[in-house]
């Protein structure tokens, strides 16, 4: 098998608080390979956004923590990078957009200026070239009048157009790796769609690989090979995205699943799974998911159950894919 473009290994990280360690990340292991679309989900404060910014080199300095593992970009553990080695990589062969593409952009510079700069700085393109290219990047992510809004300012534009803009700008240096975070949750539902196509398209054009960051489901099902289901700062399932959904082996990923509005159904009541994610800083002795979990039996309460399996895996005592999980079992029984 092929070196994977991305391989997290074991990643574990932690801010600090008056509370004490947030345990925003722990153990987590997977891989992203070329041209791979890998969807992270799970609800909010499971740790989608900072496993996604570590990748990044952009978690905050001094209050975050990394307490072990790497992240090897082509074989390249990431987290032993120097700062400016890690700059030159970002919005080169790494690149990410945001939920809010206004606060990505610069309000005092014009799109075109904007779109240029990179191509200048990465690329070492001159600036007339430079300005051509991206007016034809523009056009090629679907926005008419290119000129004029190369001329424009970021908040002439709608919400959708700057997503557009920003996907542009991810795009303009051929990055291997895209992590989009939840790039149309701030779109009404028909932009979404068009927004998640030109990804989608994109990817398959350039073989890049995308890390797709949602709450929702839908977009999963849609767009993913692969899905990695996070709770409380870990990695509770993953696997090839249609078997995950077809049959879901974690009760988290169960509720994910029935709480999903599907379409024709509106006016049933939606399942909503109960209780709230843990206080990442006092996390249990014992599965973090227990305490919501309607399945969950004594033998919940006495053990953190392994992430088990190989291609595709579960962290319950109960998903049937744990022979180390009924052994831990075992040897905890009086
Ligand atoms: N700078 C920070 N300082 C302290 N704690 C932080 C910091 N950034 C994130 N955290 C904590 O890390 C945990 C994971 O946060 P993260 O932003 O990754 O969640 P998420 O899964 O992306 O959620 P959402 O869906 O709301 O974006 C949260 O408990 C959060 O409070
Ligand atoms: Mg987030």
């Amino acid at each position: 098998m092929t070196e994977p473009l991305i391989r997290f290994n074991q990643l574990s990280l932690s801010f600090a608080s008056d509370q004490g360690r947030v345990r925003a990340v722990q153990d987590v292991s997977f891989d992203v390979q070329a041209g791979q679309t890998v969807g992270i989900v799970g609800e909010s404060g499971c740790g989608k956004s900072v496993t996604a910014m570590s990748l990044m080199g952009l978690l905050p300095p001094q209050a975050a923590r990394i307490d072990g593992g790497e992240i090897l970009f082509q074989g390249r553990d990431l987290l032993k990078l120097r700062p400016s080695q890690m700059a030159d990589l970002r919005g080169n062969q790494l690149a990410m957009i945001f939920q809010e593409p206004m606060t990505a952009l610069n309000p005092v510079l014009t799109i075109g200026e904007q779109l240029v700069e990179p191509l200048i700085r990465h690329l070492g393109e001159s600036p007339k070239p430079a300005w051509k290219k991206a007016t034809k990047m523009i056009t090629d992510v679907g926005l008419a009048r290119a000129e004029s809004l190369m001329s424009s300012y970021p908040h002439q534009l709608s919400g959708g157009m700057l997503q557009r803009i920003m996907i542009a700008m991810a795009l303009s240096c051929k990055p291997q790796l895209l992590i989009a975070d939840e790039p149309t949750t701030a779109l009404d539902v028909t932009v979404q769609a068009q927004i998640l196509r030109l990804l989608r398209d994109q990817a398959r054009q350039n073989h890049m690989a995308l890390m797709l960051i949602t709450h929702d489901l839908g977009v999963i099902a849609q767009m993913a090979d692969h899905v990695v289901v996070m709770y409380a700062g870990k990695i509770v399932e993953q696997g090839a995205t249609a078997d995950v959904l077809r049959n879901p082996l974690h009760p988290y990923t169960q509720g994910l699943i029935a709480s999903r509005p599907t379409p024709g159904e509106r006016r049933r009541r939606l399942y909503s799974i109960p209780g709230q994610v843990p206080d990442l800083a006092a996390l249990p002795p014992y599965c973090a998911f227990t305490d919501r979990c309607e399945r969950a039996t004594e033998r919940c309460r006495q053990g953190i159950p392994l992430l088990e399996g190989r291609s595709r895996q579960a962290a319950c005592f109960y998903s049937g894919l744990s022979p180390a999980n009924e052994m831990t079992q075992k040897e905890l029984q009086p």
